[in-house]
């Protein structure tokens, strides 16, 4: 097995000061990248903001013969995320690779959650993913190649008490995911997905003895795979922890063309409607794939 090396690539990691987004640009550094290492700086509901995060690591990854630069703009702007990656163009000339890891945390149960707790998360994590994403995906589909690597969260996919805000951006971080894999696959662009659990700042109250297990740097061998150029996949979204990763996908049941379609039929027939056995159920890939399933079931009935 070769080395997967990043020399010549430069990549562009958010929220890089520190937890995660640290681990992955040491991991990627290591192996050759350039790497423009983003923080605001701020705490864990994304108040205050400071330079040093950034710059800490960005000494961290020289100090082990890496090269890295700094920037301190928020990815929750459209300017923030424009010059973040035009950061990376005036250190480094290109942009190969893209993770959105910035993050925050505005826990609350929902009927308390006030609106500045619903725009910060969202801000942060979904539109900062769109922000940033959007003029590094222009130039990756102009020199026909790129890595995107966004940050999901079970919490979105499967769901976690008080994080309305949260699970609704990670959850649209995955359809992000499809729908950039769908749009590059063309260009040479390849976009996935993780769904970390690591000890970090942002765990550090609920992970428990877990914590031990689950390092950050546990997680940064898939997103190195992932942002590599030999990346076989695009459009997935791995659940990834303590060196188990394994494949998160949305599926359909096979589904029921009702003779009424009435909500008392939709009634009497939802567990059928529900089930999930094994034969059942199909793996769309896009929305185009579950309307032709849906045709074929339509057409299986006229
Ligand atoms: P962390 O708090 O250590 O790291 C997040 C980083 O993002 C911080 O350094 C922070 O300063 C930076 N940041 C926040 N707002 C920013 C902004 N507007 N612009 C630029 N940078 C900003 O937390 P952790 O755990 O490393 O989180 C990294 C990502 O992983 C987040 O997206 C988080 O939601 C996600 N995640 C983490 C999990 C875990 O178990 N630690 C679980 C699931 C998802």
């Amino acid at each position: 097995m070769s080395e997967l090396r990043f020399d010549g690539r430069v990549a562009i990691i958010t929220g890089a000061g520190g937890g995660l987004g640290r681990s992955h640009a040491l991991e990627l550094a290591r192996r050759g990248a350039q790497v423009l290492v983003n923080d605001l700086g701020g705490a864990v509901d994304g108040s205050g903001s400071s330079m040093s995060a950034a710059d800490r690591v960005v000494d961290e990854i020289t100090a082990l013969g890496g090269i890295a630069a700094p920037n301190h703009d928020s990815v929750a702007t459209a300017d923030g995320g424009k010059a973040i990656v035009q950061g990376a163009l005036d250190a480094f000339g290109r942009v190969d690779i893209l993770v959105n890891n910035a993050g925050i945390l505005r826990d609350k149960a929902f009927h308390k959650m006030d609106d500045a707790m619903i725009e910060s998360v969202i801000d942060v994590h979904l539109k900062g993913a769109l922000f940033v994403s959007q003029p590094a995906y222009r130039l990756m589909r102009e020199q026909g190649y790129g890595r995107i690597v966004n940050t999901s969260s079970a919490s979105g996919l499967f769901g976690n008490f008080g994080q309305a805000n949260y699970g609704a951006a990670k959850a649209g971080l995955a359809g992000l995911t499809r729908v950039l894999a769908l749009e590059g696959a063309g260009r040479g662009i390849k976009v996935n997905a993780i769904a970390p659990i690591a000890a970090t700042r942002m765990t550090e109250e609920i992970l428990g003895t877990l914590a031990d297990k689950v390092s950050p740097d546990s997680v940064s061998p898939l997103v190195a795979y992932l942002a590599h150029e030999e990346c076989s996949v695009s459009g997935r979204v791995y659940s990834v922890a303590g060196g188990r990763i394994a494949r998160i996908f949305v599926a359909e049941t096979h589904g029921v063309v009702l003779g009424k379609n009435t909500p008392e039929e939709i009634q009497a027939k939802l567990s059928l409607i529900d089930v999930m056995d094994g034969e059942r159920y199909h793996l769309p890939l896009s929305l185009e794939d579950e309307t032709a399933i849906i045709a074929k079931a339509l057409s299986e009935v006229s």
